[in-house]
């Protein structure tokens, strides 16, 4: 291919070096600056993997509590923004909203968005961090023509998402901890997973010195779609649609045929050539969730167990070392949290938002920076004359 590499996909080619997250696909290993997920997902909460993802160490305890504070404070939306909601349609997809809201705050913040200054970028992290949790409940209240509901004090980060979902203002949301701790965990299992599609977006978007909430408007964009981000939202559809477990074979059987379309959502992954290590959790928490609501008999849990039992039992799967990745259990425990198929993604998005804050702040900050820009094999016409109107 002359003078560059050719690789579409970039099955082969890193982008970039980054110390924050680590994958060893083959064996199934994910660690979020040297901290394996099982213990992050075991003994640490959200927060605490932000900091940790944003500044490469656990904090001490007070670090903890300042950086808490810090963006907890900075959840509310300005009130302008609040009526931008308004200029959407009421059906509009809460994605939809995301990219829309999340691009527009650059317009709020002028007087911090130098991006050379270490001050700035830190504050945007805290913006976009403690701002997008806000941002998803409204999308989500938008659409069921329910009042916004603002942030409270003296909630965590995942019982505040919570309350902002599901108050109202006659009923505040109680909080049940097995629900907030589970909330929690997927927000902790879906923070960073290096350079995925929308983490690559970001850093292309931002080494050409955009500002960063211009660069997670474009991350969210990217994530919107089913073979990334939208996949926990398939495979809800999905798992409904085959409805019985004596319609599995049959589907099992359209997920290999090439010549079908359909893919068994929640199914693959481009890295993990084994177990997805998040996905073992969340079948974990999964089950957990389901008993403490009183949910053992959950339908769709028991279909998507009987599912991946049968297709890591089929050859098509083993060969091609197809495994369940981790939204093939996370939209059942949205769904059992009374959360709309619509929300799954925002959510992913909501959680992301650190790492690829995460990612831009480590490019910036990297003297060596580049443009991203890659090259292309050109295939179209060879040089030809221009015909005139009416020659043609
Ligand atoms: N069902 C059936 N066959 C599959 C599946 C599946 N879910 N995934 C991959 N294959 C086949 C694929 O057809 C290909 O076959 P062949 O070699 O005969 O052409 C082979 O396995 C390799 O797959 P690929 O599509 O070349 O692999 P990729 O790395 O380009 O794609 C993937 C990875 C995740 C996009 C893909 O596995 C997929 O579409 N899965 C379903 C959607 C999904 O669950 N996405 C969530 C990913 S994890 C969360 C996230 O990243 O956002």
């Amino acid at each position: 291919t002359g003078m560059f590499t050719y690789d579409p996909g970039f099955l082969a080619t890193a982008s970039c070096e980054s110390k924050i997250t680590f994958i060893d696909g083959d064996q199934g290993l994910l660690y979020y600056r040297g901290y394996p997920i099982e213990q992050l997902a075991e003994k640490s909460d959200y927060l605490e993997v932000c900091y940790l993802l944003l500044n490469g160490e656990l904090p001490t305890a007070a670090q903890k509590q300042e950086f808490d504070h810090l963006v907890m404070r900075h959840n509310m939306l300005h009130d302008q923004i609040m009526s931008f909601f308004k200029g959407f349609r009421r059906d509009a997809h809460p994605m939809a909203v995301m990219v829309g809201v999340v691009g527009a705050l650059s317009a709020f913040y002028h007087d911090s968005l130098d991006i050379n200054d270490e001050r700035h970028r830190e504050i945007s992290a805290f913006r976009l961090i403690a701002k997008l949790p806000t941002i998803a409940a409204q999308a989500y209240r938008y659409n069921k023509g329910l009042p916004f509901s603002y942030p409270k004090a003296g909630l965590t980060y995942a019982e505040n998402f919570l309350h902002m979902m599901f108050s109202t203002p006659v009923a505040e949301y109680k909080v049940n901890p097995v629900a907030a701790r589970a909330m929690d965990r997927i927000f902790t299992l879906h923070a960073d997973h290096e350079q995925n599609a929308s983490t690559s977006t970001v850093r292309l978007s931002g080494s050409s010195g955009a500002n960063p909430f211009a660069c997670i408007a474009a991350g969210i964009a990217c994530l919107w779609g089913p073979a990334h981000g939208g996949a926990n939202e398939a495979v809800l559809k999905m798992l409904n649609e085959i409805g019985d477990e004596a319609r599995i074979p049959e589907f099992i059987a359209r997920a290999k045929d090439k010549n079908d379309g359909f893919k068994l959502m929640g199914f693959g992954h481009r890295v993990y050539k084994n177990m997805d290590p998040r996905a073992k959790i969340m079948r974990e928490t999964c089950y957990e969730v389901l008993n403490e609501l009183g949910l053992h008999d959950h339908k769709l849990f028991k279909l998507a167990m009987a599912l991946e039992k049968l297709a890591l039992e089929d050859e098509y799967f083993i060969s091609k070392k197809l495994y369940p990745n981790v939204d093939y259990y996370s939209g059942i425990v949205l769904a059992a949290l009374g959360i709309p198929v619509s929300m799954f993604t925002p959510i992913f998005a909501l959680s992301r938002t650190v790492g690829w804050i995460s990612h831009w702040a480590e490019m910036i900050a990297d003297p060596g920076l580049k443009i991203g820009r890659p090259r292309q094999l050109y295939t179209g016409a060879a040089r030809r004359d221009y015909v005139s109107l009416d020659q043609r």
